[in-house]
């Protein structure tokens, strides 16, 4: 394992596919150990083009354009931040041998769709999940409400971050799901999953973490478990550690061990998991840093960021907590280009705070625009201080 110099012949390039608030932490991780960053997205001056040594913009569900764009770059790594991207065209890459997929171009075409991941985890691998059926029409969906039982949730097989979700209690409320499903799903799949609801006391993320070992063999290890709170399927406050019982412990770090190695490669993974007692089940994983692991900027000696980047070039990790802490998210509040913040000296006033502002070029009322994070003695201190601080940045229009 070697590390060049950028922007040299020696130079060792990471293309992150998706340049978001995520990626961004993860291309400055990768700028600490001089590696050539370029970054992509839809959009210009996305947050991790910022900070990227270049960045393109480029439709990425667009296959030709996509290999386009790697072949005129040629990374030695690919490393995807959301999941609409053809993925299928980056499993042939990886084929050809032009460069390595983080971690697979498998995890990424499995995780890209919850038929994909549901089945690997629960049909092939045998691990607890919410009782669900696949619906392919507005029939179909009633018939597999029936089977899973309400309350359910309904889910388009392709989206992300609660997009076209919705919890449905009863029959009467199913057509709206399937119309909603539809009018929100990524692509012109219509295909849903119907999910019985578990019952669950709170849900966690294991960030779980496949690295090479000093014996060159990947070893697998599991940061404290993070817990969140969702709003409509959308990350609003998170704390590390999360307290639960060492059989469930024992058990998440079970499951996630099966589903990463499953998947395979290098890097980090957000294993989203319900808890309950002692009991857990498996809910769906990303393969790449999780938002609401946004939390570890505070708390560990290496961010998941900084153990995405380590990870995939290779180096040994740390996964050990360094103290509580939360963090709790700055929405946009409204529709504009070029926002300013206020009120970012009071929120830093605030014990143990620190801030994040991704710099998006524009806001939406529900698009997040930066992140509090606090430290603290225990969770609950820190997250009360996250989101009084985040409480204390307001968003204004920028002219
Ligand atoms: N079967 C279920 N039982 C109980 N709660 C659920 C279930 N499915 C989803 N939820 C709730 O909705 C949230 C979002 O669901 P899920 O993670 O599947 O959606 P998502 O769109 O992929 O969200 P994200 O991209 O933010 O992770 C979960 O974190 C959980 O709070
Ligand atoms: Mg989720």
């Amino acid at each position: 394992m070697k590390l060049g110099t950028p922007l040299s012949p020696s130079a060792t390039r990471v293309m992150l596919l998706g340049c978001g608030e995520l990626g961004k932490e993860v291309a400055i991780e990768l700028q600490r150990l001089g590696v050539e960053v370029i970054g992509v997205d839809r959009y210009a001056d996305a947050p991790a083009m910022q900070v990227a040594h270049r960045g393109h913009v480029v439709t990425m569900t667009d296959p030709a354009a996509l290999r386009a764009v790697i072949e005129a770059e040629r990374p030695h790594l690919i490393v995807p931040e959301i999941e609409a991207i053809a993925t299928d065209e980056l499993a042939k890459i990886e084929a050809e041998g032009l460069a390595t997929v983080i971690p697979t171009a498998r995890a990424a075409q499995l995780t890209m769709n919850r038929e994909g991941i549901r089945r690997l985890a629960a049909e092939e691998l045998g691990l607890p999940t919410s009782p669900y059926a696949f619906a392919g029409s507005r029939e179909a969906l009633e018939a597999g409400a029936a089977a899973v039982g309400y309350p359910c949730f309904v889910k388009p097989v392709m989206s992300s971050s609660g997009k076209g979700q919705s919890y449905v209690e009863s029959p009467a409320d199913i057509g709206a799901a399937w119309d909603y499903a539809l009018s929100a799903g990524r692509v012109e799949t219509a295909l849903v999953i119907v999910e019985g609801r578990i019952d669950f006391d709170f849900e966690i993320t294991l960030l779980t973490v496949r690295s090479l070992g000093a014996d060159g063999q990947i070893q697998t290890s599991f940061c404290a478990p993070v817990g969140h709170r969702q709003v409509k399927g959308d990350y609003v406050e998170s704390w590390q550690p999360q307290a639960m019982s060492a059989a469930a412990l024992a058990s998440a770090q079970d499951i996630a061990g099966k589903v990463t190695a499953a998947l395979g490669g290098r890097g980090l993974f957000g294993v989203e998991l319900f808890v309950k007692g002692d009991q857990v089940w498996f809910s769906e994983v990303s393969p790449r840093p999780h938002d609401t692991g946004l939390v570890t900027l505070a708390t560990q000696h290496q961010s998941e960021f900084a153990l995405h980047a380590r990870a995939i070039l290779g180096l040994p990790v740390d996964v050990s907590l360094r103290e509580p802490g939360a963090s709790a998210v700055i929405y946009g509040g409204m529709d504009a280009v070029g926002v300013a913040y206020e009120g970012v000296a009071e929120a830093l006033s605030e014990p143990g705070v620190d801030l994040r502002l991704f710099g998006k070029p524009q806001a939406f009322e529900r698009r997040r625009m930066g992140v509090a994070l606090a430290r603290a003695a225990d969770t609950d201190t820190a997250r009360a201080n996250a989101v009084a601080a985040a409480g204390k940045v307001k968003v204004v229009r920028g002219d």
